[in-house]
């Protein structure tokens, strides 16, 4: 079977768009299981730089189906700029499947977003203002709209004549924001069905059920990371979905027999967008040196990633609660100039010197813990063009050993630069 799921295995933005690309090629179906707009994912292939926010990263091949599915939540004006962009690339979405249980994103949702982060919030979480959290906190209190209520009259005025007082109110009254009538949120849902129409996948039952039965393989394609989940990440410096492998089962429908391999995406440092504790984060000129060469610059808002030394207790925290199988490691060409590279084993409480070699889920108390690193020679080679794992140089080659030793498990692939052929394919966990 070799169906697997590729991970963020840290906050985000480690590669997992590369690798889903890089995957997909022996896959039949891609589904994108969680997660909205918020999400950048950047594929290069073919000479030509790809940025994805909800289709998944398999879009680009011929003949696969891409399943934007029911655990995500769309904002359909970020769909639609994104289908125009792609279409104009000529790329064919005849692949594209949009799922009828997938919430989507209103007007009111991108409002509070906006204004949460920017005016009432005491505690800011930096999110990435596409009306993530309203509209997961809307579908988790029963008050969300799906894509297959905008084909049905009936289902969406009575669910719009719950949710408008309730949601006008909260908008005047609480944030001072404008109201919006019935009528022209009607008008605009029409506008989405539009959108929405050609892809929606409302034969997933039968085409998913034929499909397990015919042993197709699919990706399950996770955007945001582990330590931004919900429920396992930094929370409240969270984003409001499950990046994590188990987010598959659920956003998918398709449930735990469904996947077999979960690879967790790690970059060979650690980035983080917006607020939130960041135990080995590097506020100095190495930090800043990580940043320029890795071009660590959010895809979706353009914000500056914040950049420190790879953090092994965070690695396998991703390992326990998402069942990690293997690990993709990306980004070690960055570090090419490197002298000295650092790895974080464990923390230290400043205030009373006590180990953690387990990650600590209160966040508050991280402001009292520093790293403790572990040093190791930089090679000072290019290896942005090893395509095996023989052509790395030693010290390379000891960095990877000694994080497979930290992390508890083995890397399959390792990413030297973000193109497709920059990829050493150690053991391809489709073809496991
Ligand atoms: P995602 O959100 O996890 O898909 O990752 P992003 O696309 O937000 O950020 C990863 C960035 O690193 C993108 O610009 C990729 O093109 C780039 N990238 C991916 N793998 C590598 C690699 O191994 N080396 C280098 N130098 N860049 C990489
Ligand atoms: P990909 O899939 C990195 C971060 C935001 C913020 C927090 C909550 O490209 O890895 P949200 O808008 O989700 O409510 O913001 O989560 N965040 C990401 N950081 N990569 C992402 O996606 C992210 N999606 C959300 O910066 O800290
Ligand atoms: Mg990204």
């Amino acid at each position: 079977m070799g169906n697997t799921v590729v991970v963020g295995a840290q906050w985000g933005d480690e590669g997992k768009a590369k690798i889903t690309d890089l995957l997909a090629i022996d896959a039949d179906i891609i589904i994108r299981y969680q997660g909205g707009c918020n999400a950048g994912h950047t594929v290069v292939a073919n000479n030509k730089t790809f940025k994805f926010h909800l289709i998944p990263s398999g879009i680009l091949y011929k003949n696969k189906t891409c399943i934007i599915s029911a655990g995500t939540v769309i904002y359909p004006e970020a769909l639609k700029k994104e289908i125009a962009g792609l279409l104009a690339e000529n790329i064919n979405l005849d692949g594209l499947k949009i799922h009828p249980l997938a919430s989507i994103t209103m007007p009111w949702h991108i409002d509070i977003d906006g204004i949460s982060e920017d005016k009432t919030a005491k505690t800011k979480i930096g999110t990435t203002k596409k009306g993530i959290g309203p509209t997961y906190s809307d579908k988790i209190g029963r008050y969300g709209i799906k894509v297959e209520d905008l084909y049905d009259k009936e289902a969406l005025n009575s669910k719009l004549d719950n949710i408008l007082p309730l949601k006008n109110k909260i908008l005047k009254e609480v944030y001072g924001l404008k109201e919006y009538s019935k009528n022209d949120i009607l008008n605009l849902c029409n506008e989405y069905a539009e959108i929405f129409r050609p892809y929606v996948f409302w034969n997933w039952q039968e085409a998913l059920t034929t499909a397990l039965q015919d042993n197709k393989k699919i990706l399950f394609e996770g955007a945001q990371g582990v330590m931004l989940d919900i429920d396992w990440g930094t929370y409240p410096f969270v984003t409001s979905s499950n990046p994590i492998a188990g987010g598959a089962a659920t956003g998918s429908g398709l449930g735990i027999n469904a996947i077999k391999e979960a690879v967790g995406i790690m970059k060979a440092y650690v980035t983080r967008v917006g607020e939130g504790p960041f135990i080995s984060e590097l506020e100095n000129d190495i930090g800043k040196k990580i940043q320029t060469i890795g071009a660590e610059f959010g895809v979706t808002t353009g914000r500056p990633r914040r950049c420190g030394w790879f953090d092994a207790v965070i690695a396998k925290y991703a390992v326990l609660v998402s069942g990690l199988t293997s690990i993709a490691l990306t980004k070690a060409d960055v570090f090419d100039t490197f002298d000295e590279i650092k790895i974080c084993i464990a923390y230290k409480d400043k205030r009373n010197g006590k180990i953690y070699n387990h990650y600590p889920t209160n966040v508050y108390m991280h402001k009292y813990l520093e790293p403790i690193y572990e040093s190791h020679k930089g090679w000072k080679e290019d290896i942005s063009k090893c395509t095996k794992y023989d052509e790395l140089p030693l010290n390379a080659k000891k960095y990877l050993t000694r994080l497979e030793e930290l992390i508890g498990i083995k890397i399959s692939i390792i990413s030297v630069g973000p193109n497709r052929e920059q990829t050493i394919i150690l053991k391809n966990p489709m073809k496991i």
